[in-house]
């Protein structure tokens, strides 16, 4: 064995971060990225086909080295959870494949670390949220479906046609699940019984009419999540490509949670937003002090390719997050190609990989976690199909890379 010290050295010097992506041709591509005195490389060096035919999502049970994916099933009528075990240089070994609800997109895992364990799903063409048990070593049984419809007539009957569960968060806290429906433009909050994880439907969040609520990211501005402690949700309308600010209460006794407006802008914050721009991703950065947006389709951006060839690209909005839940304007700044519909940060905040769908590859951006600021282009990696998902694969176990 070797001491803790001496492990940490030998994996800063000598051990790739790998990265799963997932993408609409069937596959999920693990990349291995190193990094010598400033030098990045990627390689591919697996591909697993196990979640095919149409991988939508990606959700790491970072204690456990299991990874689950989520099959969109795009011209089936249903979709599927399956799991995976996490081998050496991040190889995929398949457990199980299962059949769930059609067009399963986000999923969360939420429960009891040391008990009860499940995993929430959000299904967008299924109108649904199902729950799967977690029995260990990636094996999962169903638990519970529950499906949505429409109070009344949809202000964007295209997208609006039916409920579309679009994401599954859980609260800084752990006590509620937040499910964004960009169809029925709330964002549903759901309890658990904590023997059965059986979800409970609470009273939702109800942004703006036809804003189509896509993502949503938690802030707690002091790094202190408990029911007392400030806290902000920011909401992603799709259709209005807007960001909305809510600070977050608490009720009493588990009874849910209450919000109030308190900022709404563009996802460009006071700039014009481009005819067309569809937002997508959004998160809290890790140090804690900026909300990055991708937006998709704004087209706002060209590249050069290393021959030459110049390339359209969206971008990637980031806003300095202030103290009573507003946003300042930060940066716009290229996403690396077209429909960056998934990003994830790296735990230390040096590196955005962006995950651009219509040009089936991964772009991997420098960052600067002090300035906030995101830069060049390390590597743009085409991988098997349109990308949905990109994710670092940061195991608590290999977390001394993160210090
Ligand atoms: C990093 O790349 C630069 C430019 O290609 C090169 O000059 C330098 O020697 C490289 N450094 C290392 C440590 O490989
Ligand atoms: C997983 O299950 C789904 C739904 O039943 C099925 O369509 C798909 O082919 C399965 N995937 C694999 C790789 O077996
Ligand atoms: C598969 O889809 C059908 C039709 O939507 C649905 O009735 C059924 O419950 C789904 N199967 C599972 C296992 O969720
Ligand atoms: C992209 O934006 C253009 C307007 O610039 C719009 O006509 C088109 O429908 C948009 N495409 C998608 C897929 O949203
Ligand atoms: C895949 O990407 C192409 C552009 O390369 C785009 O036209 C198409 O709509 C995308 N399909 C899906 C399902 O994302």
């Amino acid at each position: 064995m070797f001491s803790q010290a001496a492990l940490a050295i030998n994996i800063a010097l000598a051990v790739a971060t790998n990265i799963f992506v997932a993408d609409y041709s069937g596959q999920i591509t693990t990349l291995a990225l190193t990094e010598s005195k400033g030098n990045y490389t990627v390689t591919e060096t697996s591909v697993n086909k196990d979640c095919a035919p149409n991988p939508s999502w990606l959700t790491l049970d970072a204690d456990r080295g299991l990874l689950f994916c989520l099959n969109e099933g795009l011209t089936s009528p249903n979709g599927s959870l399956s799991s995976f075990t996490i081998g050496t240089n991040g190889r995929l070994t398949s457990v199980k494949n299962a059949t769930t609800i059609s067009g399963p997109v986000s999923g969360v895992i939420y429960g009891n670390p040391a008990g009860p364990r499940a995993i929430a799903l959000a299904h967008y063409a299924g109108s649904a949220i199902s729950s799967w048990l977690l029995t260990g070593h990636g094996n999962f049984k169903h638990n519970q479906d529950l499906t949505f419809t429409l109070d009344g007539p949809a202000p964007d009957p295209a997208r609006q046609d039916a409920p579309h569960e679009h994401q599954a968060i859980l609260d800084p806290t752990s006590q509620y699940i937040l499910v964004p429906d960009l169809g029925a433009d709330l964002v549903r909050v759901f309890s658990w019984d904590d023997a059965t994880l059986k979800l409970t439907a609470l009273e939702p969040l109800k942004p703006a009419p036809a804003s189509g609520p896509r993502h949503a990211a938690f802030w707690n501005p002091y790094s202190v999540a408990c029911e007392g402690c400030t806290t902000y949700l920011y909401v992603v309308g799709e259709l209005s490509s807007t960001v909305t600010s809510y600070a977050v209460s608490y009720k009493p006794n588990g009874g849910g949670l209450s919000f109030d407006q308190v900022y709404k802008s563009t996802t460009y914050g006071l700039l014009n937003l481009p005819p067309g721009t569809a937002p997508a991703e959004v998160h809290v950065s890790p140090d804690n002090k900026y909300l990055t947006i991708s937006n998709r389709n704004d087209t706002a951006f060209t590249l050069a390719e290393p021959d030459g060839t110049i390339v359209k690209s969206d971008s990637l909005s980031t806003f300095a997050l202030q103290d009573d839940g507003s946003l300042v304007w930060h940066q716009l700044w290229p996403a690396g190609g077209s429909f960056p519909r998934h990003y994830s940060m790296n735990a230390p905040g040096t590196l955005v990989a962006v995950g651009l769908q219509n040009d089936a590859l991964v772009a991997i951006l420098q960052r600067d976690p002090s300035t906030g600021l995101i830069g060049e282009p390390i590597a743009r990696i085409p991988v098997g199909g349109n990308v949905t998902c990109v994710v670092f694969d940061e195991q608590k176990a290999l977390g001394v890379l993160g210090g």
